[in-house]
């Protein structure tokens, strides 16, 4: 096998080409066309059993129950939403057409979660009459919003309070600030002698009749390497969540620590371990709840990036190669090797967005040439249409050659766009040696099928 940051189906075949779960990469671009998606089902489903079963035990040996949502943004496909719900795990979604898929797998309402910072009545309405199990709110407006809605349809809505708790985290670094500008949840820190928003919010919902309050949410980021940040949010989480029971009487039961797992994207990356992660978080709030001297609440976390990411990569074909001369700082000229590949910023707008950094191999062949210095571009109207910014690739990848690049599982079909109209890739899942279409390839017809012309 060949490693992080491929899936760990994926190996080299005797005559070099590159297999996941058995099949050849050749045999897959022969019958899906490209580019396209390819999602190992069995890494998936590891990994799915790796987070739960890892924070399963680190919790339980504190005495704590946890739930692991998995984070339908990363990659939602009706498929995708049975394979979670089979290996135990429950689904967070954003958006009503995320809890539509999940509904179309038939997960059960009160499995799902239902996110978002704007969200309509509609969604709302649609999520009350699926009965959800959770609805996150996040601002003052949305809980007068869900509470009226509920009462309209006669239910009792079940919500968490989304909160801010000052802790960012994304990267290798972790930020305690004491208030965040960003858009989401509402902030645990209070003006001066003010109430806090958060306190203010789980304030509210608690005089609510058509609302019964589960607890506090915080999501601190993503691609987190370092768990120290979920554990200095998780304590001011707990905390939050004694100041209420003081105010309040109530102690709420649920806690959730939202996603954000860091994977491998680049050989040599190390992810974060579950078990390791799950063990500091756990032994960390057990701690901090004797301190408060409160009982544990039930735990829930939502990773999708760490379900998804690794199992997926996407398979291209170079299109054309150009070396470019390119003058470098110190006025030493140099080379890179620009490979234009048939898809782009459309199927992968992270490396444009974030300046996300990918890896990725020649795998229809082996060479046994020199490497150069190559970026690996779209097909795209802009010079920022840039796939792997940098990788050394065999000195004669030439037109024709398959490319592969690793670990585009999350938020590379889901944050897919039809740019310069065209059509996105299929979803392809390969296990036990076939492969089989989750979402297929659009068409031009399908985005014509759009234009009324
Ligand atoms: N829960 C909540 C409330 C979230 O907002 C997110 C991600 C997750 C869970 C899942 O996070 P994960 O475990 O996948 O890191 N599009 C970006 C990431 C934005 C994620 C937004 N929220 C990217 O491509 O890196």
């Amino acid at each position: 096998m060949t490693g992080a940051p491929w899936s760990t189906g994926v190996g080299r075949l005797p005559d070099g080409a590159l297999a996941v779960a058995g099949v050849d990469v050749r045999d897959l671009a022969a019958e899906h066309g490209t580019p396209a998606y390819v999602l190992d089902e069995a890494d998936f489903r590891m990994r799915a059993r790796a987070y739960r079963t890892a924070f399963e035990a680190a919790f339980g040996a504190v005495g704590a129950g946890v739930d692991v949502y998995y984070a339908g943004k990363a990659l939602l496909t009706v498929a995708v939403a049975r394979w979670a719900r089979e290996e135990g795990l429950r689904v967070d979604t954003a958006s009503s057409g995320e809890l539509a898929v999940a509904l179309r797998a038939e997960v059960p309402g009160a499995e799902i979660g239902l996110h978002g910072n704007n969200k309509s009545d509609a969604e709302i309405l649609r999520a009350l009459d699926a009965g959800v199990g959770r609805i996150i709110v996040d601002s003052l407006v949305e809980i007068e919003r869900v509470a009226r809605l509920a009462a309209e349809r006669g239910v009792v809505a079940p919500v968490m309070v989304r909160v801010t708790t000052g802790v960012h985290a994304g990267g290798h670094e972790y930020i305690a600030t004491a208030h965040e500008d960003q858009k989401f949840g509402l902030s645990v820190n209070a003006a001066d002698g003010a109430e806090s928003p958060a306190m203010a919010a789980l304030l509210q919902v608690l005089k609510h009749p058509e609302l019964r309050l589960l607890g506090i949410h915080s999501h601190i980021g993503s691609q987190i390497l370092d768990p120290d940040g979920f554990e200095a949010a998780a304590r001011v989480v707990l905390r939050l969540r004694a100041d209420l029971a003081e105010r309040s009487g109530e102690l709420v039961d649920e806690v959730d620590l939202g996603g954000g797992y860091g994977i491998a994207y680049l050989p040599g990356d190390v992810a974060l371990d579950p078990e390791r992660v799950a063990k500091d978080i756990a032994q960390s709030v057990a701690g901090v709840c004797q301190e408060l001297g409160t009982s544990l609440p039930r735990f829930s976390i939502e990773p999708g990036r760490a379900i998804v990411g690794p199992a997926g990569l996407t398979l291209y074909t170079v299109g054309t190669v150009k070396p470019v001369t390119v003058s470098a700082d110190d006025g030493a000229d140099f080379t890179r090797t620009y490979v234009s590949v048939d898809g782009g910023m459309s199927d992968n707008i992270r490396p444009a967005l974030y300046g996300a950094a990918y890896h990725a191999e020649v795998v229809g062949r082996t060479s046994a040439a020199e490497t150069v210095l190559a970026r690996v571009v779209g097909k795209h109207c802009e010079s920022g249409d840039i796939v792997v910014h940098e990788v050394r690739l065999p000195a004669d990848v030439r037109a024709g050659d398959l490319l592969a690049v690793a670990a585009t599982g999350a938020y590379g079909r889901s944050m897919a766009s039809n740019y310069n109209m065209l059509p996105r890739p299929p979803v392809v899942a390969v296990a036990g040696g076939a492969s089989r279409v989750l979402v297929r390839r659009e068409t031009e017809d399908d985005l014509l099928g759009l234009d009324q012309g």
